[in-house]
């Protein structure tokens, strides 16, 4: 027997129907963004989908509040193209005038804030990624791991879906095998990029994480109507770059080293590992040149300009005439040498980095000393800058507690 509504049951059914439908519509127009507030101009708004001007290339780069990310953004904010940042954390050396048109806080491991980074925008660059020097990279395979690789995976799929043109990846020198850089001094390898192949990275997750990325970037364009392009950094160093904390690299750790020490220089491991250091100013017009190219395969972006540790501890005590002990101890040492091989980007590009080590390492070492200053006047105590500290990350940290970690 079929039960009866009664005419106030309909209504009320009526009603509720209505109700959704405006809460659906609601939804679609918002992108599901109701509550979401985000910076234009420096101004906080939450009027979604994000209202851009129709005549410029709209770029989005993940992890913009970083150190390459922001003198990228910089670089193509001053080209005259719209600049939207997504970041778990805010940039601490510039203002978002400076680099930016859009500030979006968010943490790029959860895939609706992937989508809402990736919402009406022409380009992406990922340089989001849970990074530091070989003191944070030995120490936090898991966090590392886990985190980046959701970042970068989620990019993707948002790129894919919001039909994003083109998409660049930051990969790193570190997806070479461990077999490959056993030496140092005269027989430094120089890694030519189809070196990364057959893999072999046992020794640090960081890498083996970029190399699946590399992949997982070369099957999207395979599978879908998007352009990829990779680059493999080799410690890139400069201005605005991490110098304390745990997550610094060699150029900063050094710098730091040699401005605040009298007698000693306390060095990781016996000085005589090899790399090679690129300057942030070429690393980004590399990153430009690549992704306006029509190579989409990976290149090296890196200086062929090899070092061992002891000679760059050397250069930076030269700066002010400096005569420091080097002081070998225990800590976390990577790889035992590698060079950047640029036989495969000068062919592609007709363009290679050429800044030297003692220009851009010079450059770094006044701005980390005028950064040391401004700490010590604000009541830090010199003493703890001398060494370098290693830092264990958690799953649970978050864009402020990493930036507060020294960033
Ligand atoms: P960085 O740490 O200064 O920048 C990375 C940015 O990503 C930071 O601003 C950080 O807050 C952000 N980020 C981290 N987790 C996030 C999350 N969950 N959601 C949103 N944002 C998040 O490092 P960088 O030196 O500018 O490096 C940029 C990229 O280049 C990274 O992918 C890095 O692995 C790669 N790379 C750098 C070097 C180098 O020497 N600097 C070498 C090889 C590769
Ligand atoms: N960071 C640091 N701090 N390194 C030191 C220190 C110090 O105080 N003292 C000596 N070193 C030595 C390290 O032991 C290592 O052998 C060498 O300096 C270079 O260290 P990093 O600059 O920290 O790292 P990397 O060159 O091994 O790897 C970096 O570059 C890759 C790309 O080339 C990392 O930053 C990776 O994230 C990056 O992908």
């Amino acid at each position: 027997m079929e039960a009866a509504l009664s005419e106030r049951t309909i209504s009320c059914l009526l009603d509720q129907i209505d109700e959704l439908r405006e809460e659906v519509t609601d939804l679609k127009a918002n992108g599901g963004a109701a509550d979401y507030y985000y910076h234009v101009e420096g101004v906080k708004t939450k009027v979604w989908p994000p209202v851009r001007p129709t005549d410029k290339n709209i770029v989005m780069i993940g992890g913009g509040g970083g150190f390459i990310g922001s003198h990228l953004a910089k670089r193509l904010k001053e080209e005259g193209e719209y600049i939207v940042i997504a970041d778990w954390a805010k940039n601490i050396y510039f203002e978002d005038s400076e680099f930016c048109n859009e500030y979006h806080m968010l943490d790029l491991r959860f895939q609706d804030n992937a989508d809402k980074a990736c919402t009406g925008v022409h380009d992406v660059y990922d340089l989001a990624a849970d990074m530091g020097g070989m003191g944070f990279i030995e120490s936090n395979h898991t966090v590392i791991l886990q985190n980046s690789i959701r970042i970068n995976i989620n990019c993707l799929a948002s790129c894919v879906e919001f039909g994003v043109k083109k998409f660049f990846f930051s990969s790193s020198a570190c997806v070479y095998p461990d077999y490959a850089q056993t030496q140092a001094g005269e027989f430094t390898p120089n890694l030519k990029e189809s070196d990364a192949w057959p893999a072999d990275i046992r020794s640090n997750a960081y890498g083996f994480e970029k190399l699946v990325t590399e992949e997982a970037t070369k099957w999207t364009a395979h599978d879908h109507p998007i352009e990829v392009h990779v680059a493999r950094f080799h410690n890139i160093y400069g201005p605005q770059g991490t110098w304390c904390g745990g997550r610094e690299k060699a150029p900063a750790a050094f710098c730091r080293k040699v401005i605040t020490n009298d007698e000693v220089f306390p060095m990781w491991g016996d000085g005589e590992q090899t790399r090679s250091f690129c300057l942030v100013d070429d690393c980004v017009e590399g990153v430009i040149r690549i992704m306006r190219s029509d190579c989409y395969e990976p290149l090296n972006l890196g200086s062929d300009e090899l070092i061992s540790m002891n000679d760059m501890a050397k250069l930076a005590m030269s700066f002010e005439n400096k005569q420091l002990r080097i002081e070998h101890i225990p800590g976390p040492q990577g790889v035992r040498g590698r060079n950047s091989d640029n036989t495969m980007i000068k062919e592609k590009l007709g363009w290679a980095p050429s800044i030297t080590l003692p220009v851009g390492l010079k450059k770094t070492y006044f701005w980390i000393k005028q950064k040391v200053a401004e700490e010590v006047a604000n009541g830090a105590d010199i003493d703890t800058y001398k060494g370098s500290v290693i830092v264990k990350a958690t799953l649970k940290d978050d864009g402020a507690s990493v930036r507060k970690g020294g960033n």
